[in-house]
């Protein structure tokens, strides 16, 4: 019997990982074994991206999905993806605070953001790079795609943390759970107990006000608290799942309400800057920014948060002037 090749290929949606260390690789995995799309995954190592693409490839005959992977150091063969996600970039190290790591992850991140925006025109950027706040907002400028279509993975994370250690101290279902972070991707980050909740009961009726810091304080460690038990290299396993929401999100046109790192112009009283405020995403990439009203106390946070962000845009600004680059 003879299987002709269909007469019309249909497309199915294109994800490029740009970065194939362990959060581009348990990304790649989770996207096709969720069948959520074809990935192509690339890495500047030769030998990585191919070698994770054919361990996940040979993995289909037990996870029986027909998502295709292939690994590629070439920049061409990740043309036309429909989102495009940078990874790629040096962890952080035990004791190195993720902006410890401006430098050397802005010129890669201007680099592949290039690279990968050259053969994909259109895509939605999603940054996932540490300090992650900055990163997005470079990789914003580097591409020239539309402010929408460029968001950061890190709101997602920290509210998956937050909600998993509420979980933890309630003994409770984590599907019961809803939990809210704001700012930036770093130790000052926004946790809102305020908007926390047991199926739509307040966090505050279970937990007394010692319980809640504990909790809001391991939020905002909790990829150093990784860090430090893994001692070489961060988190992976949770990135990835916050960034397999976000793109599913997108490629399904699923109007979930994340939050993500998007640019403001204005909302919450903060201009020119990309930071974690809840979002709703689209096939557009961010279809509108969420504006909760806030205490004064987390509107003042809030705005602590997005100071440390701006340091750090200028630091870099100053860091890449110094090797002729302007953004
Ligand atoms: C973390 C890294 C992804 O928070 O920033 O684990």
């Amino acid at each position: 019997m003879v299987l002709r090749p269909p007469e019309i290929s249909c497309s199915t949606a294109q994800v490029a990982v740009i970065g194939a260390g362990n959060v581009g690789a348990t990304l790649a995995q989770r996207l096709i074994e969720k069948n959520i799309a074809d990935v192509v995954l690339l890495d500047v190592v030769e030998g990585r991206p191919q070698g994770v693409a054919l361990d996940l490839m040979e993995a289909r005959g037990v996870e029986r999905h027909d998502r295709q992977i292939i690994g590629t150091n070439n920049f061409a063969d990740t043309a036309g993806s429909n989102v495009v996600v940078i990874t790629a970039g040096l962890p952080r190290r035990p004791g190195m605070s993720r902006d410890d790591l401006l430098l050397t992850n802005g010129k890669i991140v201007l680099d592949v953001t290039q690279k990968a925006i050259a053969h994909s025109a259109n895509a939605t950027l999603i940054v996932v790079t540490n300090p992650l706040d900055v990163m997005t907002y470079l990789g914003w400028k580097t591409s020239g795609l539309p402010a929408h279509q460029v968001m950061g993975m890190a709101g997602v994370l920290d509210s998956a943390r937050f909600q998993t250690f509420i979980a933890m101290e309630l003994g409770v279902s984590i599907n019961d759970i809803n939990a809210t972070v704001l700012g930036s991707h770093g130790d000052l980050m926004v946790p809102l107990p305020r908007y926390s909740t047991v199926n739509g009961i307040p966090i505050a009726k279970f937990l007394d006000a010692a319980a809640i810091d504990r909790i809001v304080t391991r939020t905002r460690n909790g990829g150093a608290e990784v860090v430090e038990l893994l001692k070489t290299g961060g988190a992976y396993y949770a990135p990835a799942s916050a960034v397999c929401v976000m793109v599913e999100s997108i490629i399904y046109n699923q109007p979930r309400i994340l939050p993500v790192a998007a640019y403001l112009d204005g909302e919450y009283g903060l201009n020119d800057i990309f930071i974690g405020v809840p979002c709703r995403l689209g096939c557009q990439g961010i279809e509108s920014v969420l504006e909760l009203d806030l205490t004064e106390p987390e509107q003042a946070e809030l705005h602590t948060s997005a100071e440390s962000v701006r340091q750090n845009l200028d630091q870099l600004r100053s860091l890449l002037g110094n090797v002729g680059v302007s953004f």
